[in-house]
């Protein structure tokens, strides 16, 4: 097959092909993905000339390590252009280039997502985060005082902060359920939010993977359960999308919520909202549109003047995503966990919170040393190496949460796992 590459080396002058590649940055990725075909995602997991053309997909500064990828992340550089293409022509006269032109094939953004996510498009709303995802369902739900709403104290704390929200201003009970991290296994979390329910509880609201030591929950089973009971659940899926593979659709969850700039690799400021068809018409927007939209999911996106720019520039995250593929991704992102965790297993102070169970648990964990302030750690891990992690302090736990990403090098979690090792061994300096 005459690859771009072969095309344009045989169309024009070596070097002038190698600027266009360097500048673009997709073809190398595609032909990387090209010449994994056939090998198993554990096998390419290991390959460092793979994994080396998606690394120089970005530009970074490689002069510190960012082992904080599940904050928000860097975009490949075709993303970050697209983004910039589609701004320069908006700026022409946003009135016509932005809401004539680009604006419209927010559709093709929403198709596509659907497509990834597995859901029909006509229950995909492009939202700015998985913040406002989250808001809008937990926000635009009637309940009434008294009603229950059972989640985990280790949901985000904004969600959180959102509920809390409503037992104020409406009256309802919020009901935070506690487990163990890791816990003895998929079923005890499950066990667990269905103990809380009683007869007043109308929504279960949880994480597919939580931010703070990356524990997956079962969600179909937990959905199918609550959906018994007449209850409605809402999944927090800001760390889920584009991490590991699953379809939304066989969730059978109502309401699901992301953020896009996280594991897609998307623009800053983008994620998406879920809902189930039955229930758009019900659900009250954050932010009120015409009454003519009420039964559909666009009635989400009516936020008043935004930039086309970030939502369009999705599309080329998702090229550059499914060109690598999911389940590839996946493996290296294990893999690399692995790497350093197998490192650190045999020192006695070492804590590991997140469970090894690959069912469990995937590029993001968190991992403690038995007398280190976390906070403590991860500043001496900046000042001495220039290493970012990020502390978790939560009331039953602590430790250091560590997300590596496509783009991070085996050096990289090899200086995270000496540096640890060194304070495992003799302290803090
Ligand atoms: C579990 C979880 N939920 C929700 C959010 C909020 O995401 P965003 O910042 O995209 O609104 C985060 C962000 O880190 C998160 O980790």
């Amino acid at each position: 097959m005459l690859t771009r590459r072969s095309f344009l080396s045989s169309t024009m002058p070596l070097g002038a092909a190698l600027a266009t590649f360097d500048a673009a940055g997709l073809p190398r990725v595609l032909e990387a993905a090209a010449g994994a075909e056939g090998r198993s995602p554990d096998d390419v997991a290991r390959d460092e000339t793979f994994w080396r053309d998606i690394q120089e997909a970005f530009t970074l500064d490689r002069t510190i390590v960012n082992l904080n990828n599940g904050g928000v992340c860097p975009s490949p550089r075709v993303v970050l252009e697209a983004q910039k293409r589609y701004l320069d022509i908006s700026n022409q006269s946003p009135v016509y280039h932005m809401w004539q032109i680009l604006e419209p094939n927010i559709e093709s953004v929403r198709r596509n997502l659907a497509r990834v996510a597995g859901c029909d498009p006509e229950e995909l709303a492009i939202t700015r985060n998985a913040s406002e995802a989250l808001q809008t369902a937990q926000l635009g739900i009637d309940l009434a005082p008294g009603d229950e709403v059972v989640t985990t104290n280790q949901d985000y704390p904004r969600m959180l902060d959102t509920w809390e929200q409503r037992v104020r201003r409406d009256g309802i009970r919020l009901v935070k359920v506690s487990f163990p991290v890791p816990p003895p296994g998929l079923a005890d979390l499950a066990q667990r939010l269905e103990a809380a329910i009683t007869p007043k509880t109308k929504v279960l609201h949880f994480c597919h993977i939580t931010n703070l030591t990356g524990q997956i929950f079962p969600v179909r089973d937990i959905c199918r359960m609550a959906r018994a009971r007449g209850i409605r659940t809402i999944v927090d899926g800001a760390h889920a999308f584009a991490h590991f593979p699953y379809a939304i659709r066989d969730l059978e969850c109502d309401y699901y919520g992301t953020s896009l700039h996280k594991w897609l690799l998307a623009p800053v400021g983008t994620g998406f909202l879920y809902v189930r068809h039955e229930l758009i018409k019900d659900l009250w927007p954050l932010t009120p549109g015409s009454v003519s939209l009420a039964g559909n999911i666009r009635k989400f996106e009516e936020i008043g003047t935004h930039p086309a720019a970030t939502h369009n520039a999705i599309a080329e995250a998702l090229v550059f995503h499914e060109t690598i593929g999911v389940d590839r991704k996946l493996a290296r992102l294990r893999y690399l966990r692995s790497r350093w965790s197998d490192a650190l297993r045999d020192y006695p102070r070492v804590r590991f919170l997140t469970s090894a169970d690959a069912a469990q648990s995937g590029g993001l964990a968190c991992v403690g040393i038995e007398g280190i302030d976390p906070a403590r750690l991860s500043a001496h891990l900046w000042d001495r190496y220039r290493l970012i992690v990020t502390p978790i302090k939560h009331a039953e736990f602590e430790g250091v949460r560590v997300t590596p990403n496509v783009y991070t090098t085996l050096a990289e979690v090899d200086l995270f796992a000496e540096s640890m090792a060194s304070v495992a061994g003799k302290g803090l300096a």
